[in-house]
């Protein structure tokens, strides 16, 4: 657990030298049950630290990204000092680098390699790179770094494969037609919020400033699911990357980006909770 190694990034943005040397605190291996595709995916998608990983870390602002990867300000739970942390991938060559630039474990470098086992199962390996020399501090670093990883790509992987999934399914097209009858509002109300299906689509049942509405439960994002996801101020919020609907319209709000897919409208007759399908004037 003493091997050394140099540095690949010497020195932060604002010039500051980082340490020229680290050191291996340990190794992470995993078999992800996912493509490549879906890994390589995950790795430049900078955006979902904060939502899918929310129990790990706080904010995250995007400072640089290209094909090279991505640079981004990001906060760890319950912290206020935030890192940078710089993400440099050479997808050809399998293998992508996170390097710390500032903050708390400056100069740590997790290098990660990537090769595919079968059609969606992709061997890792990670290493942890620190600054840190103590030999008694290494295994320690390591086996808490291992820890946060197992955690972090257990999160990945549902990710990865929930999308794989959904990229598999043929999803219809064509009008919704058809109605769900929920029964008597006053239990309907009750038992809020109630997932349904419309001509072969998935959608949920909520309550918004009183009013019962019916929303898609797939993201348009990256098909992420929102079938739990939360509904606050009139708009459901994505938890693979914190994509915002408003739910009365499906609209995305505060960003340019596609809308959530038609839902049902939802009526009261004769007291009992209907959802169905455009009516379509005749005449
Ligand atoms: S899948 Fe990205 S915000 Fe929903
Ligand atoms: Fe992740």
């Amino acid at each position: 657990m003493n091997s050394s190694a140099p540095a690949t990034t010497p020195e932060a943005p604002d010039g500051r030298a980082l340490p020229v040397e680290l050191h291996l605190a340990g190794t992470y291996r995993r078999l992800v049950r996912a493509s490549p595709a879906r890994v390589w995916e995950n790795v430049f998608d900078w955006e979902h630290l904060a939502h899918l990983h929310d129990g790990s870390f706080g904010a995250c602002e995007l400072l640089a990204r290209g094909a090279w990867g991505w640079r981004v300000r990001l906060t760890l739970a319950g912290r206020e000092e935030p890192q940078v942390i710089e993400l440099r991938a050479d997808r050809a060559a399998g293998h992508y680098a996170s390097t710390t630039l500032e903050g708390t474990g400056a100069g740590t470098e997790i290098r990660v390699v990537l090769a595919q086992r079968a059609a969606h199962e992709t061997a890792v390996v990670v290493k942890f790179w620190v600054p840190e020399a103590r030999p008694e501090r290494l295994g320690p670093i390591g086996a808490a770094y291992a820890q946060a990883y197992a955690r972090l790509w257990d999160e990945d992987e549902a990710m990865m494969r929930a999308r794989e999934r959904m990229l598999g399914e043929c999803r219809p097209r064509g009008p919704l037609e058809g109605s769900v009858d929920f029964g008597p509002a006053e239990d309907v109300r009750a038992a809020l919020p109630l997932p349904f299906e419309l001509s072969g689509r998935a959608f949920r049942l909520v309550e918004v400033n009183g009013a019962l509405l019916a929303h898609s439960t797939v993201c348009p994002h990256w098909l992420g699911p929102l079938d739990d996801a939360p509904v606050a101020d009139g708009a459901v919020r994505c938890p693979w990357h914190g994509w915002r609907f408003d739910v009365a319209t499906g609209a995305c709000l505060g960003r340019e980006g596609p809308s959530l897919a038609e839902a049902p409208e939802v009526v009261v007759i004769d007291g009992r909770v209907l959802a169905r399908g455009p009516q379509r004037t005749s005449g």
